[in-house]
C-alpha cells in the first residue's frame, strides 16, 4: 500500500516497504539524489536531512516513522540559502561527497541559533565526517552565513 510522505513542502506517494530507510526512497524512488549514502550505519552524516526542522539520518529513518513529519532535503533549501551562498564563496567542497549532509546540519544549527559560537558549531557538526578534511572551510562558511566574526 502506498505511503504518503511530506517532502520539501509537498506530499508524495511512495511504494517502498514501510521498513525501507528514507535514504533509499529519496534516492531511488524520488530521484532526490542530493542526499548521499556514505556508511548506511549512522556513522558519517552524509545522509543528513531534517525531520520537522531537526537534523536526522535518512539511513536510519524507516518511512513508516514519518506519518505527519515534514521532511526537508538539500533540494528543499532551494539553492540560494545563505549557507549555500557561503559554501560557494568559501569554495568549501573538495570531493563534495559529505557536503549536503554538512549543509543540512549547519542549516538546522543556524535556524535554531542565529549566532553560533565555536562550541555551538562543534556540537552541531561533530556527527558529520569529511574525509577530505574541509573542516576549516566548513566552519568559516557557517560563520559567514550567520554573520559571525571569524
Ligand atoms: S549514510 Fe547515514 S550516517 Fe552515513
Ligand atoms: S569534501 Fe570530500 S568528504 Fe567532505
Amino acid at each position: 500500500m502506498p505511503i504518503a510522505l511530506d517532502i520539501n513542502g509537498g506530499t508524495v506517494s511512495v511504494t517502498a516497504a514501510p521498513e525501507t530507510p528514507l535514504l533509499w526512497v529519496l534516492r531511488d524512488e524520488l530521484l532526490l539524489t542530493g542526499t548521499k549514502y556514505g556508511c548506511g550505519i549512522a556513522q558519517c552524516g552524509a545522509c543528513t536531512i531534517h525531520l520537522d526542522g531537526q537534523p536526522a539520518r535518512a539511513c536510519q529513518t524507516p518511512i513508516s516513522s514519518l506519518a505527519g513529519v515534514k521532511v526537508t532535503t538539500i533540494e528543499g533549501l532551494g539553492g540560494s540559502h545563505p549557507l549555500q551562498v557561503a559554501w560557494v564563496s568559501h569554495d568549501v567542497p573538495q570531493c563534495g561527497y559529505c557536503q549536503s549532509g554538512q549543509i543540512m546540519s549547519a542549516a538546522a544549527l543556524i535556524a535554531q541559533t542565529a549566532k553560533p559560537t565555536d562550541q555551538d558549531i562543534d556540537a552541531a557538526m561533530s556527527g558529520n565526517i569529511c574525509r577530505c578534511g574541509a573542516y576549516q572551510r566548513i566552519r568559516a562558511a557557517i560563520k559567514d552565513a550567520a554573520g559571525v566574526e571569524g
